[in-house]
């Protein structure tokens, strides 16, 4: 473990932080991850920890320096998700999201500051499209991703003088559990071509080893984006139409079900399933 530069991946029990934990172990890398239930992977050292907690931040950052000595690379990647109204959104629930995706990953990059000035290294953030875009029905969610990619974007001007790079990941659609552990109930629709893990987790490791700036994927994104940007009244009506016929199909299948139901004598009532990546 010596002489391996050290990374520091949180929400690397699965999903999309799995994927970077395996790509940088498979290229020689020491890998610590960071998650609340145990890894589902081969990690050279796992943290249990809620990131939630201000004690368990701290006491993350000092496990790694007394084990390890360094930090390379700081990747905060653990995210959590929130889809609901404006008018229904719980504000105990928006408050936990901000928690996890932007004061937990700011407070984080603070404490491993002083070790990444020391190694010259890298900061990985991964944000999403939502940080880009603005989604119905994700008002919570996209406001907390916006400013965790505006805080990224703003770093990296920051901390060029020490030689640290700041990669901005806008992750699209990607294949993970991630929408069935977010709160409420307006749970957005599979929209086609989603990404992968793996291939996202090579474009992130390319990206570090190229000392590239942002990170896009799905490429196709890139025109989403750019279409959201210059025709904002297209992209709005485009994408209100997309999530609600989503709804209405969900509710059909709902409707369909309970009929279903009444006509059978035998049947207990199976939960109609949400539409969803799973891992
Ligand atoms: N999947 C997508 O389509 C998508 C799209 C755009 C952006 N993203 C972003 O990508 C990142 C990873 O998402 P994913 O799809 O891989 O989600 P995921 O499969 O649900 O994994 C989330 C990871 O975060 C960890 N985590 C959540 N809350 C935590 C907490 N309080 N303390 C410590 N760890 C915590 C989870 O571990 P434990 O539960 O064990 O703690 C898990 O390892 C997130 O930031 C998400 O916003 C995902």
């Amino acid at each position: 473990m010596e002489n391996k530069k050290v990374v520091v991946i949180t929400g690397a029990s699965r999903g999309i932080g799995k994927a970077i934990a395996q790509k940088f172990l498979s290229e020689g890398f020491c890998v610590v991850g960071i998650s609340r239930s145990r890894p589902k992977c081969q990690l050279s050292f796992h943290i249990q920890a809620d990131i939630k907690n201000e004690e368990d931040r701290k006491e993350i950052i000092s496990k790694v320096i007394s084990e390890f000595g360094r930090i390379d690379v700081l990747v905060n990647n653990a995210g959590v998700g929130i889809y609901d109204t404006w008018e229904d959104m719980d504000l105990g629930h928006l408050r936990e999201i901000f928690e996890v995706d932007f004061f937990a990953p700011v407070h984080l990059t603070k404490l491993a500051l002083p070790y990444i000035k020391k190694s010259k290294g890298t900061i990985i953030n991964v944000s999403s499209a939502a940080g880009e875009l603005r989604v119905p029905f994700e008002s919570g969610y996209t406001a907390a991703k916006h400013a965790f990619h505006a805080f990224s974007e703003t770093l990296r001007m920051e901390v060029d003088n020490y030689n640290i790079n700041v990669i901005t990941v806008t992750a699209g659609n990607i294949k993970t559990g991630f929408t069935l552990s977010a709160k409420g109930s307006k749970h957005p629709p599979l929209l086609p071509f989603a990404g992968k893990r793996k291939e996202l987790a090579d474009e992130i490791y390319k990206a570090y080893v190229k000392g590239k700036k942002k990170v896009i994927y799905p490429s196709w994104y890139k025109v989403f984006i750019f279409y959201s940007k210059l025709f904002p009244k297209g992209y709005e009506k485009i994408i209100m139409k997309i999530w609600e016929r989503s709804f209405e199909k969900r509710e059909d299948k709902i409707n369909a079900q309970k009929k279903e139901h009444v006509f059978s004598s035998s049947s207990s009532v199976v939960p109609v399933k949400r539409t969803d990546r799973v891992e």
